[in-house]
């Protein structure tokens, strides 16, 4: 059977009103992949996932999501937004934060959740290690904890790709260990794509490394390639300062143009 993409955008350019964000895009994303994506501040990472999401409209380009229009595929996604909204202070469960990622018309309707949608909870929280705090309150948990509590919320429609954006700029680096433990562990079944400036991370987690400025360089190899180091100069220098392991620079930035 052919490996057919779970995301697939050709030649898309998208922006706010008369603002272009993202020109030129192309990239195919499988079931079993795990992409990380870097870039600079405001190069259109979250307005990539925007696009995938079916929240931005694309001006030029195609995008399909599990071989369908955006608005249609979204079901398939699972997503862990960059800001959350700040619910340290407001005493909502655990249990009814992830709940809120199961919420349908008729639940609206009718007001109750049927045991499968129960069991989906249970499920997503068991999954990210959190069912033992079903019944804390968020402003009762670390920062690593509330993101978990974030991931199953993304979960608990039982996704077939995740996006993450950003999901360890708050946590620190043993909680965001775990975290990374536990998306190497979904990825046996979703497709993952994330975004990090944590390149240290995304060098030893993720499988293939894109970068996005405007454009987006993305060859399905964990590679940091030249053109990245073109489209976004931020990158190496983060890398450098991050002192990571040398096979991923490209071979021909010591000026052999060819191997
Ligand atoms: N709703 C919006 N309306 C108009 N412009 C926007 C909107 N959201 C983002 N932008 C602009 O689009 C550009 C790309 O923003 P985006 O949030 O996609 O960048 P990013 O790569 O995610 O950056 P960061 O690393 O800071 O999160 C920025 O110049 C930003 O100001
Ligand atoms: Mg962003």
């Amino acid at each position: 059977m052919q490996n057919k993409a779970v995301i697939s955008i050709k030649n898309l350019w998208a922006g706010y009103d008369s603002d272009t964000i993202l020109e030129d895009v192309s990239f195919e994303m499988f079931q079993e992949d795990y992409v990380g994506l870097i870039g600079p501040n405001g190069g259109g990472k979250t307005t990539l996932i925007r696009v995938i999401l079916g929240l931005v409209k694309p001006d030029r380009g195609t995008i399909s999501v599990m071989g369908m229009e955006p608005y249609q595929g979204r079901k398939h996604i699972g997503y862990v937004p960059q800001f959350q909204v700040e619910d340290k202070q407001f005493p909502i469960s655990v249990w009814d934060v992830v709940a809120m990622g199961r919420l349908r018309p008729s639940i609206f309707a009718n007001f109750r959740m049927s045991s499968s949608d129960k069991q989906a909870i249970e499920t997503a929280l068991d999954q990210t290690g959190m069912l033992e705090f079903r019944n804390r309150t968020m402003n009762e948990l670390s920062g690593g904890q509330r993101q978990r509590v974030y991931i199953s919320r993304a979960l608990v429609t039982e996704p077939k790709i995740l996006l993450l954006d950003e999901p360890t700029s708050s946590v620190d680096s043993h909680s965001s260990t775990q975290l990374y433990d536990l998306l190497a562990k979904l990825n046996d079944h979703i497709a993952i794509l994330l975004i990090s400036h944590d390149l240290t991370a995304i060098s030893t987690y993720v499988k293939t490394i894109g970068c996005v400025n405007r454009r987006l360089v993305y060859s399905g190899t964990k590679e940091i390639t030249s053109d990245m180091l073109d489209i976004a100069y931020e990158c190496p220098v983060d890398l450098v300062a991050h002192g990571l392991p040398h096979r991923v620079l490209p071979s021909h930035q010591e000026g052999h143009q060819h191997d």
